[in-house]
C-alpha cells in the first residue's frame, strides 16, 4: 500500500483534520469539523477512548490475521463501514460518488445518506458491484417515505439505517452564524428532487419555484414525534434488515431489541447534535452487555486511528463506522484521498491486533483493555 501513498494526505490519522481544514472553505469548514454548542460532546467522544488502554499479549502464535466479518448477512472484509454523511460536494465536486466509488474498491460498505447531493441512483451506478446500505432521515409525508424505500431497494442498497438523532439540527454556532443552513438545505436535496412523490407535492417545476421545494423539504424533515409504535411502518416497507442509529442508552437497546430490530448504532452523530451528551464510547459497554449477541451493536463517533476502532471492538461493538475521517480524505484527493485514509486506517488497525497478540477481531474482548 505503502507504495501509492498521495503526498495531500497523511497517514497520522489524528492529523489529517488539519490537513483538510487547509483546503475546504470556510463555510464547508465550519460545517463539517464543530460539533454542537460548545464541543463538549465531541470532546467527551475522544476523552473516551482514552479512559481505555490495550493490553498486549506475546507469543500467542498468531502468524496470520483474519479481519474479515459479517454482519447482518453483508460480508466485510473488516468490520468497518462508511458512515452516512450527507452533502459530500460540499469536500469535493465528486461527493458520494467518490466515497461510493472508494468503498468498492476497497470492499468496505458505504453508507447514503437521505441528505446526499447524489441520488440513490447515481451512487447506485458509481457504487457497481459493491455493498451499500441506505441511511433514512425518516419524512414526515408518508409517500416520500414509501418512495425513497422503494428507490433504495431498487438500487440495490441491503441494510436500512434509520437515524433518530436528528429529529431536529443541533445547534450549531459556526453555521448560524455564517447563515450557512439555507445553502446546505438546498445542496442535500438530491434524494428529493429526483423523488416523484415529493415532486408530485410541488405545484410548480422545481426551476420555476426552488423557494416552493425548500418549504416542502423543509416541512418534511422534524420528526421528533416519532415513537416507537411507528417502527412497524418500516418493517411493512422494507424488506431487510433495519439497523437504529443514534442509541446511546441500554433501555433504548433493549426497546429496539422488543420493536424486532436487527441491530443499533451506538453514536452521538460525532457530538454534532446535543452539546454535553456522553462520549459514544462511554454508552457502549452497557449496551453491548445488554443486547450483544441479540442484535447487532454497530458505533460509531469519535473513531481516529485503529487503536480506536481495537478499543471499540473489544467493548462489544461487532463493527464500526468512520465519518470525519473519511470526509478528510475526500476533501484532499477524492476518491483516492478516502481509499488512503481508509487504507490507513484498516493498516494501523491490523498492526495493532499483530502486536497484541490477536488473530481477529474476534478474539477481542474486555480482556483486551484495562481501564487507564
Ligand atoms: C454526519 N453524520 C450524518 N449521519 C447521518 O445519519 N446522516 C447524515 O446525513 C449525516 N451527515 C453528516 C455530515 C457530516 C459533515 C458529518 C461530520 C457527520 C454523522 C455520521 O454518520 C457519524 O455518526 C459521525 O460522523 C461519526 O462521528 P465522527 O467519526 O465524525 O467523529
Amino acid at each position: 500500500m505503502f507504495a501509492n501513498m498521495l503526498p495531500e494526505v497523511t497517514t497520522d490519522l489524528a492529523g489529517l483534520e488539519e490537513k483538510a481544514a487547509a483546503t475546504l472553505s470556510p463555510d464547508a469548514l465550519g460545517y463539517i469539523v464543530p460539533s454542537a454548542g460548545s464541543g463538549a460532546t465531541a470532546r467527551a467522544n475522544r476523552a473516551a477512548f482514552d479512559k481505555w488502554q490495550i493490553v498486549p499479549r506475546m507469543l500467542r502464535g498468531s502468524a496470520e490475521r483474519d479481519l474479515s466479518c459479517t454482519v447482518l448477512g453483508t460480508d466485510m472484509p473488516a468490520p468497518v463501514l462508511i458512515a452516512p454523511v450527507g452533502v459530500q460536494q460540499l469536500a469535493h465536486p465528486d461527493g458520494e460518488l467518490a466515497t461510493a466509488r472508494a468503498a468498492t474498491a476497497l470492499g468496505l460498505t458505504y453508507t447514503h445518506s437521505t441528505a446526499a447531493t447524489h441520488s440513490f441512483e447515481q451512487v447506485a451506478e458509481a457504487s457497481g458491484t459493491g455493498s451499500r446500505w441506505y441511511q433514512l432521515y425518516w419524512p414526515t409525508d408518508r409517500d416520500v417515505c414509501i418512495s425513497f424505500l422503494k428507490r433504495a431497494k431498487d438500487s440495490g442498497f441491503t441494510t436500512l439505517v434509520v437515524t433518530l438523532d436528528t429529529g431536529v439540527l443541533g445547534w450549531r454556532p459556526k453555521d448560524l452564524d455564517r447563515g450557512y443552513l439555507p445553502f446546505l438545505v438546498n445542496t442535500g436535496l438530491a434524494n428529493y428532487l429526483t423523488d416523484p412523490a415529493f415532486l408530485a407535492g410541488l405545484s410548480k417545476p422545481v426551476e420555476q419555484d426552488p423557494a416552493a421545494a425548500t418549504a416542502r423539504w423543509i416541512g418534511m424533515f422534524p420528526h421528533v414525534g416519532l415513537a416507537w409504535s411507528d417502527l412497524p411502518f418500516l418493517r411493512e416497507h422494507w424488506d431487510g434488515p433495519i439497523v437504529l442509529k443514534g442509541i446511546c442508552c441500554v433501555e433504548d437497546a433493549r426497546l429496539a431489541v422488543d420493536a424486532g430490530m436487527d441491530g443499533i448504532i451506538v453514536s452521538n452523530h460525532g457530538g454534532r447534535q446535543i452539546d454535553g451528551a456522553r462520549g459514544s464510547l462511554d454508552a457502549l459497554p452497557a449496551i453491548a452487555t445488554a443486547v450483544g449477541g441479540q442484535i447487532a451493536v454497530l458505533f460509531d463517533s469519535g473513531v481516529r486511528t485503529g487503536a480506536d476502532l481495537f478499543k471499540a471492538l473489544a467493548l462489544g461493538a461487532d463493527a464500526v463506522l468512520i465519518g470525519r475521517p473519511f470526509l478528510y480524505g475526500l476533501a484532499l484527493a477524492g476518491q483516492s484521498g478516502v481509499e488512503q485514509v481508509m487504507r490507513s486506517l484498516l493498516a494501523e488497525f491490523d498492526i495493532t491486533l499483530a502486536l497484541s497478540g490477536y488473530g481477529s477481531p474476534a478474539e477481542l474482548g474486555p480482556s483486551s483493555l484495562l481501564p487507564a
